[in-house]
């Protein structure tokens, strides 16, 4: 097991480069059992888990060279999608010192970061995971670069615990198709500090799990990751949700080991619920879900019924609507989505997606 100090790094004789790149492409994921409620610095109240996405992801190319005049401050420029955004920096600033402490050599270099996402920006997927796991990948390049001994274990075990500290959920988009994040008796080798790999046997059913991502509503997030996660302190039913989520990764570490997907869909349904929930019921409240959203449920509901299918729903803090199946589904499914389900999508988008095996080195 890492604990913080093993990721601090210290090299006072490293030869320091003049300049160098580094791009990697890196994975969102949905979580099945949810995080929200957390503690300083980024530690989460439960354990949560998460199937790591395909077709979702975010390329970053990390150019650095080395300041020509040294000072302690960050030099960063930041274009997306080929276009310099100078709104994206203060996000970036704050990561870069959140994590300065374990990386102090990004003090010493200019960067250029150029990252792309291969989902539309605004799609109400989130893009922290993946556009965080991506860039603390790149700095783990120049890392191995100042230090060439450090192993690929640790490389990508320390970008999660930096991508950790910008988003949590950025945590467990480097490796896959399963990833855990936050210390659990039952699951060997979590950590609060970093995602690791589901470490028992998949039951065959959930490989090339498939995941169609139906945007209800492309808007901005309606309520922010920080704003929501804090809503859970002096929340009347925190407790009980922290202490439901840790018993739910008991029972689905189980189910994904057995295959008992009814199981799977009653578990991966009232976690999407239970999420929405502690919403409606802080103060302030939110309701996140649209009209559109309820009707795709209530179709699922009754596709599920009449055709004996394994379709279940999940949801982020948004009104977007995951549905999970089985590879062998597929065709199914997919003409249940174009006839029934895509008049509910904004502009008739979807995002055909499935579980996939966590980051690329490009
Ligand atoms: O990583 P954050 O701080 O944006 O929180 C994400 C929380 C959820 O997406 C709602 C749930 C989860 O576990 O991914």
């Amino acid at each position: 097991m890492f604990t913080e100090n093993n990721f601090i790094f210290k090299g006072s004789e490293i030869k320091i480069p003049e300049k160098g790149i580094c791009n990697w492409k890196s994975p969102s994921n949905i979580a099945l059992v949810k995080y929200w409620g957390k503690s300083e610095p980024q530690i989460p109240k439960n354990t949560s888990i998460s199937f790591t996405l395909n077709n979702c992801h975010t390329i970053t190319t990390l150019k650095y060279s080395k300041k020509e005049v040294a000072s302690n401050d960050f030099s960063l420029k930041v274009i997306f999608e080929g276009l310099i955004k100078e709104d994206f920096k203060p996000k970036i600033v704050k990561f870069f010192e959140r994590i300065e402490k374990y990386v102090a050599f990004i003090t010493l270099f200019d960067f250029v970061i150029k990252t792309e996402n291969s989902f539309p920006h605004s799609s109400g997927i989130a893009s922290s995971a993946s556009g965080l796991s991506a860039l603390a990948l790149c700095l783990m390049s120049i890392e191995k670069e100042l230090k060439p001994e450090i192993t690929q274990e640790y490389l990508l075990k320390k970008a999660s615990f930096l991508a950790r500290l910008g988003s949590g959920s950025a945590a467990r988009s480097i490796d896959g198709p399963l990833v855990v994040w936050g210390n659990h008796s039952k699951i060997n080798n979590s950590s609060d500090l970093y995602g690791t790999s589901f470490p028992y046997k998949i039951h065959p059913i959930f490989e090339n799990y498939q995941d169609t991502i139906l945007l209800v509503d492309k808007g901005k997030k309606q309520v922010s990751s920080t704003i929501g996660h804090n809503l859970m302190h002096n929340h009347s039913f925190a407790q009980q949700r922290f202490d439901q989520a840790n018993e739910n990764i008991s029972k689905l570490s189980e189910v994904l080991q057995n295959g008992d997907l009814k199981a799977f869909i009653n578990l991966v349904e009232s976690e999407a619920l239970a999420l929405h929930a502690m919403m409606m019921t802080s103060n302030p409240y939110f309701i996140l879900m649209k009209p559109n959203t309820l009707k795709i449920i209530e179709k699922i509901w009754k596709f599920r019924r009449e055709y004996n299918s394994n379709i279940c729903f999940t949801l982020d803090a948004g009104a977007n609507i995951h549905i999970l199946f089985p590879e062998k589904e597929k065709e199914k499914v997919n003409l249940f989505i174009g006839d029934q389900l895509i008049q509910y999508c904004q502009d008739n988008q979807y995002i055909q997606d499935q579980t996939g095996t966590g980051a690329n080195q490009l």
